[in-house]
């Protein structure tokens, strides 16, 4: 049975005071319950905060948005894997389609990132996906395919276990428009099947996959449903804490 996990993509939002009073309304929401794995990832700056708020907190882990692949050196305005860790940051989003669109980044240095934040043991949160003129002309599982060969390019069967795989069709997010559950389902289950080419079935059915674009808390529970979605990545209705726990929610229902 694979933990559900719910993850907080903040983006580039929030500022200390919002941040603060944002954990505050979220742990309350959320109780003590760990049925689900819930991952805050607020942008770096505010790595700190978080982690001094959630304390032992069990329920919720904190994660990071992105990394710089090398271990440290003059790569002025990044961040590393073990500077991550020093904040106690469990996860990091790799190959968000934001960076791979707008920032230029190659499936091959998605890979090189995956491969340093499991030197670091910080578990990555690899997201693939198609854009829609990709979809349309019949490539979803050619792109998907691409993006994981590089992106788990080096990660043996025990980091692959410990990786989770976002799958965000890049024409779902922001843009209010999710894929259907039965469109994410189809996907989700082509990436095990891919993984467990890769890798080994029992390895694939220990991946955790989640399904990221345009998640809100009407939608949720009918994509968590599905038997290889295991999670949701979720931005714009992240921001609101009730909104993301009415998530967090959708999934404890969906689970089992
Ligand atoms: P969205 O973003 O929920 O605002 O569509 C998802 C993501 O980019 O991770």
């Amino acid at each position: 049975m694979r933990k559900k996990i719910v993850a907080a993509n903040w983006k580039m939002n929030k500022i200390a005071a919002e941040a603060r009073s944002y954990i505050e309304s979220l742990l309350v929401e959320l109780g003590e319950a760990t049925d689900v794995e819930v991952v805050l990832i607020p942008p770096f700056t505010l790595l700190p905060l978080c982690s001094q708020m959630l304390g032992e907190s069990p329920s919720v882990r904190l994660g990071a948005q992105n990394m710089h692949p090398a271990k440290s050196g003059a790569f002025t305005g990044e961040i590393s894997a073990s500077m991550l860790r020093d904040l106690y940051a469990r996860y990091v989003v790799v190959g968000h389609s934001e960076r791979r669109q707008l920032f230029g980044e190659s499936d091959g240095f998605v890979g090189e990132k995956v491969r340093a934040a499991h030197d670091a043991s910080l578990r990555p949160i690899l997201c693939v996906g198609e854009t829609l003129g990709e979809r349309t002309a019949g490539h979803v599982e050619q792109v998907i395919d691409r993006q994981l060969g590089a992106g788990l390019h080096g990660v043996d069967a025990k980091e692959m276990g410990e990786t989770v795989i976002a799958y965000e069709p890049i024409w779902a997010i922001g843009t209010g428009h999710n894929a259907t559950p039965e469109q994410a389902q189809a996907v989700h289950a082509h990436i095990r099947e891919v993984i467990a080419s890769l890798y080994a079935a029992p390895v694939a059915e220990r991946v955790r996959i989640q399904y990221g674009g345009s998640v809100k808390p009407d939608n949720a529970a009918e994509l968590l449903r599905q038997p290889d979605i295991d999670g949701a990545l979720v931005g714009g209705a992240s921001l609101d804490p009730r909104s993301f726990a009415a998530i967090v929610h959708a999934a404890r229902e969906a689970k089992g």
